[in-house]
């Protein structure tokens, strides 16, 4: 297992990480794995606008609509800008708005958590709790929307995570380790980004 070294005043790195990713990407198991795992603070975004709103994510689309529910996620990632070694599991929709992404890199690394659409659809599949899937619960849909993602999702990523077949150890610690590499300078993605050759 790898070498994981804190900082002295006990952080793992000094500033936050964001997870960004589809839906069922894994985001939400991946923050909970590293609250356990290293200690971080964990913000699950969705979790927290639901008990401030006191309404669920649906209710939220369905009474006030989409755009106030993304105004909740960007003043949420404004406030994250008092923390640091917090480890913040973003709602899949949070890299669509440009400023969004500039907060995240205010004070904090972003991680692409990817998956295949089959995956996806496995991992969604018995939720109910995402207005956009409900209804659309097949892998053409998913494919589509993914794509329609995919560039905006890339161009915010630090660093990229596949998850297909690997477990939360695996991705965590792979997270870990790129985003070390990150502060040594070097390229976390040397292998599948043509970026930094
Ligand atoms: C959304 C993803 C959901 C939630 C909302 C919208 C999206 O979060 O924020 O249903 O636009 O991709 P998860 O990615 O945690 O499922």
């Amino acid at each position: 297992m790898q070498q994981i070294k804190k900082r002295q005043n006990g952080e793992l790195f000094p500033y936050n990480i964001f997870l960004i990713g589809f839906m069922g990407s894994g985001k939400s198991t991946v923050s909970q794995w590293m609250k356990k795992r290293y200690g971080m603070e964990r913000i699950e975004m969705d979790q927290l606008i639901e008990k401030r709103q006191k309404m669920s994510i649906s209710e939220i689309f369905r009474i006030y609509g989409e755009e106030y529910f993304r105004s909740l996620e960007t003043d949420l990632l404004v406030e994250m800008q008092t923390k640091r070694n917090v480890v913040v599991s973003c709602g899949g929709g949070v890299p669509m708005r440009e400023c969004n992404v500039q907060e995240m890199k205010k004070n904090g690394k972003v991680v692409l958590l990817t998956a295949a659409p089959q995956t996806i659809l496995e991992r969604v599949r018995n939720s109910h709790d995402r207005p956009l899937l409900e209804n659309h619960k097949d892998v053409g849909y998913i494919s589509e929307l993914m794509e329609k993602r995919r560039i905006k999702y890339e161009a915010a990523a630090d660093v990229r995570i596949e998850t297909d077949q690997k477990d939360m150890q695996e991705i965590c610690e792979e997270i870990i380790e790129k985003l070390q590499k990150l502060e040594k300078g070097e390229c976390p993605d040397a292998e599948e980004s043509a970026a930094c050759r």
